[in-house]
């Protein structure tokens, strides 16, 4: 079933106008406007440098605008903080390291479950039986993420343990527990092998089959063919091309900037 408000609407899940974003004198984003729907993958590409990364900051509400605006499930969330876009629905994986690759796959899925009962609550009796149904639930949850993901068996290993692909999908697995409509991801394919690519690449189809929106940044072109229907490509942080890949393949301007060589 479809996110509510998309049904409402005609408009997509998530729609960027004319956002700028500048770091001291550096104009990291200039002008770009890009959409996402859902139920569907799109991918942005182009160079080192070109603001990808950025754009996706300002999506989530790491990085601030300064100008232009960014529209999730119809609401203006340009001024929002992250936390308050994250409850919204937008999720972003993190590439876990340090502190949490000494915790278990299965703990590093439950510390990413939000709205922990406990703080509303003022009965601290009735709230510790609340709290253990609640988390008999979230590891009922998280189970099924890892038998669904193909990475059950590893429940109980540290994190640090998993090898890269492993770990991509440990950390899907631990955005899913949010319940994302939309979800932002920065070069998943980085130290995944060939083989794991593809398993990858089909689980987040998977994921956007579900109604789910993703966006991702990605150099791995082959994959970016495979998964994403719309492909913006960024050069000097704006969109010079849009399209799938074989159409983009054609354009001049981006293969000049970026498909070339
Ligand atoms: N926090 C920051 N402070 C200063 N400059 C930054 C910061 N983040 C990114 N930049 C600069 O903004 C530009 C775009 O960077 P980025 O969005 O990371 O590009 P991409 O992800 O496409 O490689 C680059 O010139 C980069 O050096
Ligand atoms: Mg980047």
């Amino acid at each position: 079933m479809r996110p509510v408000s998309v049904l409402q609407t005609n408009s997509p899940l998530l729609e960027v106008r004319d956002l700028a974003v500048s770091f001291g004198g550096v104009q990291a984003v200039a002008d770009l406007s890009f959409s996402a729907a859902a139920g569907s993958v799109t991918g942005l590409i182009g160079p080192n440098g070109a603001g990808k990364s950025t754009a996706l900051g300002a999506v989530a509400g790491s990085v601030r605008a300064t100008r232009g605006t960014v529209e999730f499930a119809g609401i203006d969330v340009t001024t929002l903080s992250s936390y308050r876009r994250a409850r919204l629905g937008i999720g972003r994986t993190f590439q876990m390291n340090g502190e949490f690759g000494k915790l278990t796959v299965l703990e590093n899925l439950l510390v990413a479950a939000p709205g922990q009962v406990g703080e509303t609550v003022r009965n601290i009796f009735s709230a510790r039986r609340t709290w253990r149904r609640q988390e008999q639930e979230l590891v009922a949850e998280a189970r099924d993420l890892l038998e669904r993901f193909g990475i059950s068996d590893h429940e109980d290993a540290y994190a640090a343990e998993l090898s890269g692909g492993q770990r991509r999908l440990m950390e899907l697995a631990r955005a899913l527990m949010a319940h994302p409509r939309l979800l932002l991801l920065d070069e998943p394919m980085a130290g995944v092998s060939p083989l794991m690519r593809d398993r990858l690449g089909e689980h987040l189809l998977e994921v956007a089959a579900s109604g789910i929106g993703i966006v991702l940044v990605e150099h791995e072109l082959r994959f970016v063919e495979n998964v994403c229907e719309n492909v913006y490509v960024l050069a000097q942080g704006s969109v010079i091309g849009e399209g799938n890949m074989s159409a983009l393949r054609e354009q001049s301007a981006v293969l000049d900037a970026y498909l070339a060589g």
